[in-house]
């Protein structure tokens, strides 16, 4: 029998009465995005550019982008569905695979693409054409190293015997360390971290390692996704964990170190792959990211740290100008769509339905 419907994992907590009514942030960045192709990219591109001046933009389409003249495609693919008037920049990435010859480097680089993405083959969504072994891409990493390419990565270990909630931590040992070691001078990223040992080993790295964080991971623990009933809404990888881990997360997020910032990996799948027997890993958080940022921040007590993480250190980090413009958000409640166009198919974004309090102006 089902168990009545419970209400979904609640984000918010009461707004001190000393509160901001509203905030305005140098125009943000996302610097870790999934937008796919075709009429679904068309669908969502549009919530990210409304949000966030430039994004960097995931390279796991099927087939992946594995050349930089297929990311110059891709990126006038995107372009092409923002919206007339407004103003956003796709940042383009390679996918790296076993094969990547280093001489596509320096195309890269010539064509604008701005980082090269790491997936373990197998990790997650459409990383089949992912690199088995590191160290058969050392000649292109250490034409990345030389060209100043950040490498960004999945940091999860493939290995069916170690426990799910434990491949981030064990990826820190086996793959990052020896990474660092031989190619100290490599930009890396360590994207969206989820545990207190990524987020320490971050914090006590080089100023060559980064991390971005999402909303999600700050919001939510891995409760989440059994909170009265099996919510595949709330699943993703690297999958949600303890509450040791997310709060961890948090104080790293609102620590105002330049090393973590703001990445969404705002995946969108369709409502039915989401909901089925095999679920399909990504939460889609583009529609709503900075209001559930600001929630997280809020939480915390820590707004004041919002713009560093949102506006400022990932495009140091990535030696980019920070944005002109700005962003504002508006405490005012309103509700969530529960879900949107997607192509053919339906798309239900993360807390669809919910009231949330932040609203961008
Ligand atoms: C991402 C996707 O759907 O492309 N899914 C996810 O759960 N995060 C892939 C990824 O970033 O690992
Ligand atoms: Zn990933
Ligand atoms: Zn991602």
């Amino acid at each position: 029998m089902n168990a009545a419907p419970q209400p979904t994992p609640s984000i918010t907590t009461l707004a001190p009465t000393s509160a901001p009514t509203s905030l305005t942030l140098t125009r943000p960045d996302d610097w870790h995005l999934h937008v796919r192709d075709g009429a679904a990219m068309a669908a969502v591109v549009p919530h990210t550019a409304r949000q966030f001046g430039r994004a960097i933009i995931m390279p796991n389409l099927r087939p992946p982008v594995t050349s930089a003249a297929q990311a110059v495609a891709y990126g006038e693919r995107i372009k092409a569905c923002v919206p007339a008037g407004v103003t956003f920049t796709p940042l383009m990435t390679l996918y790296l695979t076993d094969n990547t010859p280093p001489e596509e480097i320096a195309r890269a680089k010539a064509a604008g693409v701005v980082a090269l993405k790491l997936y373990p083959a197998g990790a997650t969504t459409n990383s089949d054409a992912g690199v088995t072994d590191i160290r058969k891409t050392y000649a292109t990493l250490e034409a990345m190293q030389r060209a100043g390419l950040p490498l960004l990565v999945h940091c999860e270990v493939t290995d069916p015997s170690v426990d799910i909630f434990d491949r981030e931590a064990v990826f820190i040992d086996e793959v990052m360390r020896p990474l660092r070691r031989d190619l100290p001078e490599l930009k890396v990223v360590f994207e969206h971290i989820t545990t207190q040992d990524a987020a320490q080993y971050v914090a006590q790295a080089d100023a060559f390692t980064a991390a971005t964080i999402t909303a999600h991971h700050l919001l939510y623990n891995r409760n989440a996704i059994f909170t009265g009933g099996l919510r595949p809404h709330y699943y993703c990888l690297p999958v949600l964990k303890r509450e040791v881990h997310r709060a961890a997360l948090v104080k790293a997020a609102t620590s105002g170190s330049p090393k973590f910032f703001l990445g969404t990996d705002s995946a969108p799948h369709a409502a039915h792959l989401k909901e089925h027997a095999a679920a399909c890993a990504g939460c889609y958080t583009a529609l709503s990211a900075m209001e559930l940022y600001a929630q997280a921040f809020e939480n915390a007590g820590a707004l004041d740290k919002l713009e560093g993480f949102a506006s400022f250190f990932g495009a140091d980090f990535y030696g980019l100008a920070r944005n002109p413009g700005t962003l504002t958000l508006k405490r005012e409640a309103w509700t969530l769509p529960e879900s949107v166009a997607f192509g053919d198919a339906q798309l239900k974004p993360l807390e669809g339905g919910a009231t949330l309090n932040w609203k961008v102006v």
